[in-house]
């Protein structure tokens, strides 16, 4: 138990010392103290040294599965929680640990709406070589992804679905103790990931929630091992808070699907909508929509839930709501139809070509990533804006046999200087060898 008396105010605001030492020495929080930590880190009435070497004790010493339970909902509760009328609709989410090429939210919200469930599914940005959806949503002309919680309730009732960020008042503590995990190195922390992912997912008041942790060298957690003790953390935690809850572990050696950079991926989710999906992301798609139906009680066995979304991908529903959606986003669809007929809307476009015949080895995930960030794709601070035309796609995947000369993927740049750089670094994504690679299936483990 924690020695002394927190929270005491010194002149300096709260004093979190007694908090600091207790974990420091590896004791637990007795009740209600986190939930204090919370409430004034929220209210900025916290040093940030003390802040700092707080998440920093939690980072060695861990939190126990009440504590991470605490922390979670007080930092839920520290902001506005969605209210929605009661509906026979469920209420469901999707979150994934991010990417390359990750695109499936875009797909999926108006998907499930389209099988008639209720998605209010707040996004985040992307960060480093990981892709956001809401940078993608903004790579649409005219679409806000910055709607008020009154917004974002009212579409869902009316559409069945929303894509948008999160409110200023919803969840602010994540916002304040994110910035600072940033800053110091406390962001790879099973228990303070949970709450942080956890508390926001929440917030929207959902009653089923399927997590995609992804697993691999383009992946936060590199290892299958992480993922699952991710999976396993998140999915306990959000049951024990009364949300059906489950896991897919996914890997991300591989980019998904055959594009990354922002408007390259809605052009490909469009695809896909229009019954041309690459194998590997309408697999997951049909996956994670089957889950849903099956988690929200929507179909009784996971086959049927798959046949129903099946059949709802050959129609043009989805198609229809994604439309609908964004166009309540304040999208401009004339220009966002004639800008899906552009081969390319960035100023250069350059191709990649094997350099010998083969079969593809290899098309290394991270790289990608990386070359999307140095094109100006992706963002290195929280505060940096995209650039949402530049990127790669027709990318070639392993177990493709190539010839000689053959594309391998085309690189959208804004200069020829950035499609230079960007092509020797692609040309590094590549192996080419005589005999087809070990395929790993795309979806190791299902976690419930
Ligand atoms: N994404 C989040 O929202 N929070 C984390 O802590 C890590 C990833």
């Amino acid at each position: 138990m924690v020695d002394g008396h927190f929270p005491f105010r010194s002149n300096r605001g709260v004093n979190l010392l007694p908090l600091i030492e207790a974990k420091r020495d590896g004791r637990t929080f007795p009740d209600g103290q986190l939930e204090k930590f919370v409430e004034a880190v929220a209210a900025g009435r916290c040093q940030d040294e003390q802040v700092a070497a707080l998440l920093m004790a939690i980072f060695l010493k861990g939190l126990d599965t009440a504590e991470t339970r605490s922390l979670m909902l007080a930092m839920r509760n520290s902001g506005e929680v969605l209210k929605f009328p009661e509906d026979e609709r469920p209420l469901v989410d999707k979150h994934s640990t991010g990417g390359v090429g990750d695109k499936v939210s875009l797909i999926l919200a108006p998907l499930l709406a389209a099988l008639g469930l209720r998605v209010p599914m707040i996004s985040g940005r992307g960060l480093g070589i990981t892709g956001g959806t809401l940078d993608k949503m903004e790579s649409i002309p005219g679409c806000r992804t910055l709607l008020s919680p009154g917004e974002i309730v009212d579409q869902v009732q009316r559409i069945g679905c929303v894509i948008c960020g999160q409110t200023d008042k919803m969840v602010p503590a994540d916002r304040a103790l994110y910035a600072m995990r940033d800053v110091t190195g406390t962001i790879p922390s099973i228990p303070l990931i949970t709450s942080s992912i956890l508390s926001k997912k929440l917030a929207e008041g959902i009653g089923s929630l399927l997590l995609d942790v992804k697993f691999g060298n383009a992946a936060f957690m590199r290892t299958p091992q992480q993922a699952r003790e991710l999976a396993w953390s998140m999915v306990n935690l959000g049951r024990h808070c009364g949300v059906r809850t489950r896991a897919l572990l996914t890997g991300m050696d591989t980019p998904l699907g055959l594009a990354a950079g922002n408007w390259l991926e809605v052009r490909e989710i469009v695809d896909c909508l229009d019954g041309r999906a690459p194998t590997d992301l309408e697999h997951l798609v049909v996956e994670s929509a089957a889950h849903l139906l099956e988690l929200s009680g929507r179909e009784r066995t996971l086959d049927a839930a798959r046949s129903t979304v099946l059949g709802c991908l050959k129609t043009q529903l989805p198609r229809y709501r994604f439309e609908e959606m964004i166009a309540a986003q304040g999208a401009d669809l004339d220009a966002f139809r004639a800008k899906l007929k552009q081969d390319t809307s960035a100023p250069v476009m350059r191709e990649l070509r094997a350099p010998k015949a083969g079969i593809i080895r290899r098309c290394e995930a991270r790289i990608v990533g990386e070359v999307v960030h140095q094109l100006g794709g992706g963002r290195t601070a929280r505060a940096d804006s995209v650039r949402p035309d530049v990127g790669v796609d027709r990318l070639m995947k392993p177990g493709h046999a190539v010839d000689s000369g053959l594309v391998l993927a085309r690189v959208h740049a804004m200069d020829e200087a950035a499609a230079d750089t960007a092509l020797t670094m692609l040309a590094e994504a590549f192996s080419i060898g005589d005999e087809p690679p070990d395929q790993q299936p795309l979806i190791l483990e299902t976690i419930k």
